[in-house]
C-alpha cells in the first residue's frame, strides 16, 4: 500500500454541523461535510422539520436554520435509514417540541435499543410510544414545557448525552449529564462554538459533569469538518498489515476523544507518525502517516473503549495479523451497533480461519504473525464498518475475502473501494 490520501469528513461533526446549524438563527456554511447516507438522513429530517439545507459544491453545504424550538411539525415520518446517531440525537431536539413526531429505519436501525434516551428525555416530559424495548418505529410526543435534569449515563454514549444536551436547549434553566467516562465531546465543542453557555467540571465521584444553559440564542456559524478518524483507520490498518507499505492520510481529526485505536496500533509495534498538527474547525487534526511492518497481541484494557468504540472491527483485523494474542476487554456496548459487533467481528474471523473466542463483553483474537487464512464469505448484517474492516482482512489475507453486501459502506464512506484501490489494493464486486 503506498501513497497518500485524504480522509472522508468526519460523521460524528457531519450530523452535529447540520443539527447546530438547524438550530441556529442565521445561515451556517459547512465545508467537509461527509456526505454519507446517515448524514443525508440527518440533512433530511431537519428539512422536514423547516430548516432549509442546500447542498453547494462537493463538502459544501448551506443552512439555514429555525433556531431554538422553532422547528415544525413534520408532515411524514422521519426514516433515518441506517444511522443511530440520526436517531438518537434528533430525538432530543424533537423531544423539545410542542409536537408529535414519528421516527423509523431500516430494519438494522429499527432492532437498536432507543430506551436509552427515552428514559432521561421521559424524565424530561416528552412522552413516546415505541415497539417492544422503545425499539422505532417510534413516536415522539414532545413538549416545549420540558424540565431540566441531572442525569448520570447508565452506559458511556456520546449519543445519549448529546440527545439530552440538544433536548436541555430548549429547556428553562439548566440541564446537567454526568458521564462516569469520557465519550466525545463534539456537541461541547459545537455548542460553545455556536455560543450557547456549557460548563465542564469533574464529578463528584469521578467522571465529567456537563451542563447546558437553556434557551441561549444560537448564532450561524461557519464550520470546518475534520476528516474522520473512525474512516481513516481502513487505510491506517490496511496499510500497519502490508510490511513494505508506506501510506499518508492526511487531514484527520486526532481528539483524544476518539483516538484509542491509533494509541493502541502503536502499543502492537505500529510505525504511525501524527505529521503537521493543527486545528481544524476547533478539533485537533494530523495527517497520519504510516508503515507497514511487524505488529504483536496487546491486552487493551476496557477504560479505552470508548475512545475507539467504532474501531474493534478493525482492530480485530490488525491483530489476526499480529504475532501473539490480543485480548480486548469492555466490548458490552459493540453489541448494540449496527449489527452485534461482537458476533459479527467472530463469525468473520472464523469464516476466514482466525482463531479466536468471544465473550460477552470481551474478545481475544490469537495472530501467528504469518498471514490469515482468508477465503471466508463474511456476513455483514446491514454493518458498514463490518464490510470494510473484512474487506481489509482481504488485503493480508493468503485467500481472498469476500463480504455479502458492500452497500452498508455508503453510509460512512462513500468511494472507500476506489480510495484503497488507489492506494494498491484489489477491492472488486465478486
Ligand atoms: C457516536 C457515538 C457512538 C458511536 C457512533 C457515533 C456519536 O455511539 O458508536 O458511531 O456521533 O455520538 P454511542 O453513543 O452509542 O456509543
Amino acid at each position: 500500500m503506498h501513497g497518500r490520501v485524504r480522509a472522508p469528513g468526519d460523521k460524528s461533526v457531519s450530523h452535529r454541523a447540520l443539527m447546530f446549524g438547524a438550530l441556529a438563527l442565521g445561515e451556517t456554511n459547512v465545508s467537509g461535510l461527509l456526505e454519507g447516507e446517515d448524514v443525508l438522513a440527518t440533512a433530511a429530517a431537519l428539512r422536514a422539520l423547516g430548516a432549509v439545507v442546500e447542498h453547494v459544491g462537493p463538502g459544501l453545504w448551506r443552512i439555514r436554520g429555525f433556531g431554538v424550538g422553532g422547528g415544525r411539525e413534520p408532515t411524514d415520518v422521519l426514516d433515518l435509514g441506517n444511522s443511530g446517531t440520526s436517531a438518537r440525537l434528533l430525538s432530543g431536539i424533537l423531544a423539545s417540541h410542542p409536537f408529535t413526531s414519528f421516527m423509523t429505519g431500516d430494519a438494522s436501525l429499527r432492532s437498536r435499543p432507543m430506551q436509552r434516551v427515552i428514559e432521561p428525555l421521559s424524565r424530561m416530559g416528552a412522552r413516546f410510544q415505541g415497539r417492544e424495548g422503545g425499539r422505532m418505529p417510534l413516536a415522539v410526543i414532545g413538549t416545549d414545557e420540558m424540565v431540566p435534569i441531572e442525569y448520570r449515563l447508565p452506559v458511556a454514549s456520546a449519543q445519549v448525552k448529546s440527545a439530552i444536551l440538544l433536548a436541555g436547549l430548549n429547556t428553562a434553566g439548566e440541564t446537567t449529564v454526568i458521564e462516569p467516562e469520557a465519550t466525545r465531546d463534539h456537541t461541547e465543542r459545537m455548542l460553545r462554538h455556536f455560543g450557547a453557555e456549557v460548563r465542564v467540571s469533574v464529578a463528584e465521584g469521578g467522571g465529567k459533569r456537563i451542563t447546558v444553559v437553556g434557551w441561549p440564542e444560537l448564532k450561524a456559524r461557519d464550520i470546518v469538518v475534520p476528516g474522520d478518524p473512525s474512516s481513516a483507520a481502513f487505510a491506517v490498518v490496511a496499510a500497519a498489515i502490508r510490511p513494505g507499505s508506506d501510506v499518508t492520510v492526511e487531514n484527520v481529526g486526532v481528539n483524544p476523544l476518539r483516538a484509542g485505536l491509533y494509541q493502541t496500533l502503536r502499543e502492537m509495534g505500529a510505525d504511525i507518525a501524527f505529521e503537521n498538527p493543527r486545528e481544524v474547525g476547533g478539533e485537533p487534526v494530523a495527517d497520519l502517516r504510516i508503515k507497514g511492518g511487524e505488529l504483536k497481541g496487546i491486552e487493551v484494557p476496557a477504560d479505552r473503549a470508548p475512545t475507539m468504540i467504532d474501531e474493534y472491527p478493525i482492530l480485530a483485523v490488525a491483530a489476526a495479523c499480529a504475532a501473539g494474542t490480543t485480548r480486548m476487554l469492555g466490548l458490552a456496548e459493540l453489541r448494540a451497533k449496527e449489527s452485534d459487533r461482537l458476533a459479527s467481528v467472530a463469525a468473520g474471523l472464523a469464516a476466514n480461519g482466525v482463531r479466536h473466542e468471544m465473550g460477552a463483553d470481551t474478545l481475544a483474537v490469537h495472530g501467528t504473525g504469518a498471514a490469515p487464512d482468508g477465503g471466508g464469505l463474511v456476513k455483514t448484517h446491514l454493518d458498514h464498518r463490518i464490510a470494510m474492516s473484512f474487506l481489509v482482512l482481504g488485503l493480508a489475507a493468503r485467500e481472498p475475502v469476500a463480504v455479502d453486501d458492500g452497500s452498508p459502506i455508503d453510509t460512512s464512506f462513500p468511494g472507500f473501494a476506489a480510495l484503497m484501490n488507489g492506494l494498491g489494493a484489489k477491492i472488486e464486486p465478486a
